[in-house]
C-alpha cells in the first residue's frame, strides 16, 4: 500500500467541489485530506479522519486545492524595462512589435541565452509561483519563434524537473520574425511543417491572432494542424483588436480562449454554446490600459472563466497570481467566488487537468495552506480582498510535502 499523509484541523478547507462541503466553493471548517500515493483518498471534517502514516496540523490555516496558473509566457531571457518606460510616454504596443521590439526583443535575448541559464531561470521562478501555493503552471514557447530554437525550448521544459507541475504550450505562432514579414506565407508555411516534430513534446498549441501577429485565416491554419496532431487548442483572443478568434476557438473545440477585452455577442455566444473557457488576464489589462473584457454578457453565456497572470515581460510583468485574482474582482466585476474558482478550478479546465483544481477522492494530491494577513480571521475572502503577497506554510504536491 502507498504511504499516507493527513493534514488535519484546516481552520478552513476549501475543496471546490460543491458536492463536499457548503456552498459554491465546498467550505468545509476544520477539514483534513488524506493523500495515498500521489492523490487525494479521502477529505472531510477532521474528527472523522483515517489515520496515516504521517499527520501534519493546518490549524491556523485556510487550505485550497494547489492554485493553477493557466496561462504564462514564463520562460524567457532579457528584460524589457526601456519598453516599460517607452509605452509610459505614449508608445502602443503594437508599434512597439511592429517596430521590432515588443515580443520580437525578448526573441533575441531567449535565442542568445544557453539551457542552463534558461533553466535556472525558469527554475526560480517557478520556485516563486510553489511558494504562493501554486502547484500547476502552464508554460508558453513563444521566445525562439525559429523551429529549431522552439523545438529546444520544448525539449527543456519537457526533460527538466520543475518545481510545479509544467504544463507545455507551443506558441511558436507568438510574433512573425522581421525578416519573413515580407513573406508571411512562407513563414506560416515552416510553422506548419513543424507540427509533427513539436507535437511529440508539447501538451497544447497556441497562436497570437491580433494585430501585429497572426490573421483569423492564419490562426485556423495553425491551430487546426495542432489540433489534428493531438494538442490541446488554446488562442490569444481579442485582445488588442477584434479578430473574430474567440469564436474560431469555439468552432475548433479549444480548450480556451484568453484575454477577450475586445470579444463581440457572436464571440460569447458561440464559447457559451461550446462550453470555451474564457481566461481573463487582468495584469495585461492593466499594463496595456485596455477596457475589461465583458464579463457580465460572458457569465450570462455561461461561459467559464478562469483567471491566470499572464506572466511576460511585456504586456504583464506580474507573477502572483493572488493579485490577478484581487484585480479580476476590482476591473473585470468577478465575484470573489468566481475569482478563486478562476484560479483553481476552472483554470484547470483551460489547461486540460481535470484532475487538478479541485480536492476530493481521484483529484490530484495537491494542497495549499495559506495563512490569512496578520489580524484577519482563517476565512477565505481575505485571501481575495487583500492583493497579494500570501505566501503558503505548506504545499503538498503529488501526496508529497514539497514546501513547509
Ligand atoms: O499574452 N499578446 C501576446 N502575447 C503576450 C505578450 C508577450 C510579450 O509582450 O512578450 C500576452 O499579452
Ligand atoms: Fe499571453
Amino acid at each position: 500500500m502507498a504511504a499516507t499523509l493527513l493534514v488535519r484541523d484546516i481552520d478552513q478547507l476549501l475543496t471546490l467541489d460543491p458536492g463536499q462541503g457548503r456552498g459554491s466553493l465546498g467550505v468545509i471548517e476544520g477539514g483534513a485530506v488524506l493523500f495515498e500515493g500521489d492523490q487525494v483518498r479521502w477529505i472531510g471534517p477532521s474528527p472523522g479522519a483515517p489515520s496515516a502514516d504521517q499527520v501534519r496540523s493546518g490549524a491556523g490555516c485556510i487550505g485550497l486545492p494547489g492554485l493553477v496558473d493557466c496561462h504564462t509566457h514564463s520562460l524567457f531571457a532579457g528584460s524589457r524595462a526601456e519598453e516599460f518606460r517607452r509605452r509610459l510616454e505614449g508608445a502602443t504596443y503594437t508599434e512597439i512589435l511592429e517596430s521590432g521590439g515588443g515580443i520580437l526583443s525578448t526573441v533575441n535575448a531567449t535565442r542568445a541565452a544557453s539551457d542552463d541559464s534558461l533553466s535556472e531561470c525558469l527554475t526560480a521562478r517557478l520556485a516563486e509561483f510553489l511558494s504562493r501555493g501554486v502547484t500547476t503552471v502552464e508554460v508558453k514557447t513563444g521566445y525562439a519563434l525559429e523551429r529549431d530554437q522552439e523545438l529546444r525550448c520544448l525539449r527543456l521544459l519537457r526533460e527538466r524537473d520543475w518545481p510545479v507541475r509544467v504544463r507545455i504550450t507551443w506558441l511558436g505562432a507568438h510574433a512573425i520574425p522581421a525578416e519573413w514579414r515580407a513573406n508571411r506565407e512562407e513563414w506560416v508555411g515552416h510553422l506548419l511543417a513543424s507540427v509533427p516534430a513539436v507535437a511529440e513534446l508539447a501538451d497544447m498549441v497556441d497562436v497570437y491572432c491580433d494585430a501585429g501577429a497572426f490573421s483569423l485565416e492564419e490562426t485556423h491554419r495553425i491551430l487546426s494542424a495542432g489540433m489534428e496532431a493531438g494538442l490541446v487548442g488554446r488562442v490569444h483572443a481579442e485582445q488588442v483588436t477584434h479578430t473574430g478568434a474567440a469564436a474560431l476557438a469555439a468552432e475548433l473545440g479549444c480548450a480556451s480562449a484568453d484575454h477577450l477585452e475586445r470579444i463581440d455577442a457572436a464571440g460569447i455566444a458561440a464559447m457559451g454554446a461550446a462550453g470555451t473557457v474564457g481566461v481573463l488576464l487582468p495584469g495585461a489589462m492593466t499594463y496595456l490600459d485596455d477596457p475589461a473584457p465583458p464579463v457580465a454578457a460572458l457569465r450570462e453565456a455561461g461561459v467559464p472563466l478562469a483567471v491566470a497572470t499572464d506572466f511576460n515581460p511585456g504586456s504583464s510583468p506580474v507573477r502572483d497570481l493572488w493579485s490577478c485574482a484581487t484585480l479580476a474582482c476590482l476591473r473585470m466585476g468577478l465575484t470573489p467566488e468566481e475569482a478563486m474558482a478562476g484560479i483553481t478550478r476552472q483554470a484547470a479546465r483551460a489547461v486540460a487537468q481535470p484532475r487538478a483544481g479541485w480536492l476530493g477522492p481521484g483529484s490530484f494530491g495537491d494542497l495549499a495552506l495559506m495563512t490569512p494577513p496578520p489580524g484577519e480571521p482563517c476565512h477565505w475572502p481575505v485571501l481575495v480582498q487583500y492583493m497579494g503577497g500570501h505566501q503558503a506554510a505548506l504545499v503538498v504536491r503529488g501526496g508529497q510535502v514539497v514546501l513547509g
